[in-house]
């Protein structure tokens, strides 16, 4: 079934992923596209509507990035978020300049005048602001319909078109009315019908899967986590002869092989063949310290062990991958310097007999993926697990991988992990794992002096991995953690907490 869809045309706003899981957590399928995008790709694409994101540019810098003027012509609704009001200001007559004095943080915001775009929204509200230019002038035809103090354009619009300016950011969370007011653009004035439910998804991903594999042979690399596990699980519904590999690296958080065979293989019935490469893996990694270089060898034995059970499977007709959205989404803001060389199964096209790849989420943000999970049954052990590089504890141990190092890091891992559980901040906290560093220090333990490792917790809040800040986990919850790890971990007699958000950090320490 084709979706109604929302193309939201990325200006190279911080936000522009959380406007598209704003509008499909609303109902309506989204998509993220570069600014680039012509207006006879767009009209062939048919949205039902356009949003225009935020963006670093000013509208009067030569090199501004601009939508194809025909865009305006298509008789499709428009919302312009931020650099997005300015541009349809300017593009249509009016002007966006640098303001008197540019406006951040929360702002009240005032109703000047009845729209479908503001039903609901009272006469006076909060909203977030991040601007130093505002629309001066409007585009012939268009009225103001909400001001802020320093911003008499707030929210812009011309009814009869359907064009719409917002100045503020209605999609983050400190904008009172910012979710009511996106609604309001897909409901009142795109006439979206909400036809975007992960229970519509699953049955309609299971339907379309049993066409194309349906007693078919199929291949899934299944690494524990989220992904793989949601993918795997929607093709083996639409029955197709599916076979999934499990790598034991070794490298692994504590009972997550076990889990992995327990609720894929013992519940669900899957033919899940768990392949023990501990050995081969610690032995490639012996002495090896630089961060790359492990990324490097994990992977490319990853893809070795996996190619030699593949071929042991036969002839494969298709391959499922776990590829999501945020993985595949084009940006318009071109591509950046490789800080880390990620590992994952995208490096298995090239090494592995079959014929096509099965990629059932890559429509899908992460937090779809969970509730996808859920609608499919799989436990929340599987469906919340915390997101894992596939080099995982390799690259959590600072310095040389040892089976000790392991050892420890696990179990502070463990203890943190179950701690923030009891606290039940799980699911508000994106990433939270513990790193044995490669420092030691002076500690007395029971009347000794010890010479031990530092263990660092991480736990950081984000939308998409790509920027984070550090969570501000409430410190008896740290207190309680450090007193553990220090009481029941051997070989670790300090525990640090990383207080660095991303960037200038990243989120792993390697
Ligand atoms: P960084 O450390 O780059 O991590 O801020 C961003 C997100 O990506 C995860 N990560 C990886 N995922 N293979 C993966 O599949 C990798 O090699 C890898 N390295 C980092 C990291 O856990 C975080 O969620």
């Amino acid at each position: 079934m084709q979706h109604q869809r929302i193309l939201v045309l990325d200006f190279g706003g911080q936000y522009n992923q959380l406007i598209a899981r704003r509008v499909r957590d609303l109902g309506v399928f989204c998509d993220l596209k570069p600014f680039t995008m012509t207006a006879e790709e767009i009209a062939a694409y048919a949205p039902v509507g356009i949003i225009f994101t935020g963006g670093p540019n000013s509208v009067y810098e030569q090199d501004a990035p601009r939508p194809d003027a025909g865009v305006f012509g298509l008789g499709i609704p428009i919302l312009g978020i931020c650099y997005g009001c300015q541009l349809i200001a300017d593009m249509l007559g009016g002007s966006a300049e640098k303001a008197a004095a540019g406006e951040y943080g929360k702002k009240e915001l005032v109703l000047l005048s009845d729209s479908p775009l503001l039903e609901g929204v009272p006469q006076r509200s909060v909203c977030w602001m991040s601007h130093t230019d505002s629309v001066l002038r409007l585009p012939a035809g268009f009225v103001p319909l909400a001001a802020t103090d320093a911003c008499p354009a707030a929210v812009y619009g011309n009814a009869e078109r359907k064009i719409y300016g917002v100045q503020f950011h209605p999609e983050v969370v400190h904008s009172e009315y910012g979710n009511a007011l996106l609604r309001n653009f897909l409901y009142n004035i795109c006439g979206a019908r909400g036809d975007w439910t992960m229970h519509g998804f699953t049955e309609e991903c299971v339907a379309a899967l049993k066409e194309k594999v349906g007693g078919r042979k199929v291949l899934c690399a299944m690494s524990g986590g989220v992904d793989s596990a949601v993918a795997a699980t929607l093709v083996y519904r639409a029955a197709g002869d599916l076979t999934c590999v499990f790598v034991d690296h070794g490298l692994h958080r504590e009972g997550e092989p076990e889990e992995v065979m327990r609720v894929f293989r013992d519940g669900l019935g899957m033919k899940l063949i768990r392949v023990d490469a501990r050995e081969r893996f610690l032995r490639a990694l012996k002495g090896v310290t630089d961060p790359e270089k492990k990324r490097k060898i994990i992977g490319k034995l990853f893809i070795e062990v996996f190619e030699e059970e593949a071929k042991k499977v036969g002839a494969v007709d298709f391959l499922v991958q776990g590829t999501i959205y945020p993985d595949v989404v084009e940006s318009g803001t071109g591509k950046g310097a490789v800080i880390k060389s990620h590992h994952n199964v995208g490096g298995l096209p090239d090494a592995v007999d079959f014929k096509e790849i099965v990629e059932p989420l890559r429509e899908l943000f992460k937090d779809e993926v969970r509730r996808v999970g859920t609608e499919l049954g799989l436990p929340d052990e599987i469906v919340w697990r915390q997101p894992c590089p596939g080099p995982a504890l390799a690259i959590r141990i600072m310095g040389e991988v040892t089976e000790e190092g392991l050892k420890t890091v696990r179990a502070a891992d463990a203890i943190f992990r179950e701690e923030i559980v009891k606290a039940g901040l799980e699911r508000e906290i994106w990433q939270y794992f513990a790193v044995l560093t490669d420092s030691r220090t002076v500690g007395v333990q029971g009347d000794f002096r010890t010479y031990e490792n530092v263990i660092a917790l991480r736990a950081i809040t984000s939308v998409d991995a790509m920027t984070a800040d550090w969570a501000k986990i409430p410190f008896a919850v740290l207190e309680r953690i450090s007193a553990r790890i220090t009481g029941e971990v051997p070989h670790a007699n300090r525990v640090v907490y990383d207080i660095t958000s991303k960037p200038p950090a990243t989120i792993e320490w390697e």
